[in-house]
């Protein structure tokens, strides 16, 4: 398999392993100190490393996890919050302007990527960082920033086991259903339904079809879905359906049967995706992982390399050299 997605699980295991060494508890900018019960824990980054948040957010239920994705931290995060700062180059504008933002403010802050000026910024003014492997792009690198970020948490915030969330990627790999998946979908705009709970499946998988596949995808949530979305269904559009399904809790499992019934009830067009997995953290990993290789699957069906993102560099170049807007 292509792509690096047969490296997941020792990547995953690596990265975590990487996170919980980092001595992040001893580390002292100044007069900001890593040794504390954080109130809330900030999530930044963008694309490809943005969605790391996402899945942390949703896995660690019951935490105060706050996912931002913007140049700045929101004005309410005090220091008694900590920021993880998530970029895979450490090139991306917003997500370094975000990370001195909190560190200017008085912010711990800490840093998951490989390298660039995110890493040389935190390090030059003694904030930790956290370097991972390289992968092909940021998004092939997910198992790299999401074990990692992990890691640096289990420092902080009890987190779920990791374990089975990386033995399932195994199953991913070797399941039928990418390449049926993509010929279903191959031509159409997917429409793809999830709960709120898994919602960063079904970002992610959005976000790897518009880059790997180059393909518009819609995002449904339940139950927000249930009173807009929903209702496209009555016309014939040329889309596909998508139904995420995973164990969340009882209403939202219910709700989700419901919205497949009457998506069915208009449309032969829809596929449903089964999670397998006995945690958040599970379902998502796997469904990450299938789903990109449908993402994978469906470029090989229009012939386009899923690799390249010119737009998303031209808009990086664009924005290069201007300075950081204040919040
Ligand atoms: C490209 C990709 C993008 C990037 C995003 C942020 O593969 O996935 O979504 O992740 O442009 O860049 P990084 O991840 O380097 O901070």
């Amino acid at each position: 398999m292509p792509y690096g997605y047969e490296e997941w699980p020792k990547l995953s295991l690596e990265s975590f392993k990487l996170g919980k060494e980092l001595n992040i508890r001893s580390v002292k900018v100044g007069s900001i100190k890593y040794d504390f019960e954080p109130s809330s824990v900030v999530i930044t980054g963008m694309g490809g490393s943005g969605i790391v948040g996402d899945i942390v957010r949703d896995s660690l239920l019951g935490s105060n996890i706050i996912v931002h994705k913007d140049f700045s931290i929101p004005k309410w995060v005090d220091s008694r919050s900590l920021v993880v700062a998530v970029s895979y180059s450490g090139e991306t504008f917003e997500t370094i302007c975000s990370a001195l933002d909190a560190l200017r403010r008085g912010i711990p802050v800490v840093g998951v990527t490989t390298g660039g000026r995110l890493a040389s910024e935190l390090e030059g003014r003694g904030a930790p960082v956290v370097k991972v492997p390289k992968a092909i792009a940021p998004r092939f690198g997910l198992p790299n920033l999401l074990y990692a970020v992990l890691g640096v948490l289990s420092h902080y915030l009890s987190i779920p086991d990791i374990n089975e969330s990386i033995s399932l990627q195994d199953d991913a790999l070797r399941s039928e259903s990418p390449g049926r998946l993509a010929y279903f979908m191959k031509d159409h705009v997917p429409m793809i339904f999830a709960p709120i709970g898994l919602q960063a499946v079904a970002y992610r998988f959005k976000n790897d079809l518009n880059e790997n596949a180059k393909t518009p995808a819609v995002v449904a949530i339940v139950p927000e879905a249930d009173h807009n979305d929903i209702v496209a269904v009555m016309l014939k559009h040329p889309v596909k359906y998508i139904i995420i399904r995973g164990r969340t809790d009882d209403v939202h499992d219910y709700l989700m049967r419901a919205v497949e019934e009457v998506v069915k009830n208009y449309s032969s067009d829809v596929e449903v995706v089964e999670l397998k997995g006995s945690s958040r953290l599970s379902q998502e990993v796997y469904g990450s992982m299938l789903l990109g290789l449908v993402s994978i699957k469906l470029a090989e069906l229009y012939g386009i390399d899923p690799v390249r993102t010119d737009p998303i560099n031209t808009l990086k170049e664009k924005i290069r050299g201007i300075n950081c807007p204040l919040n």
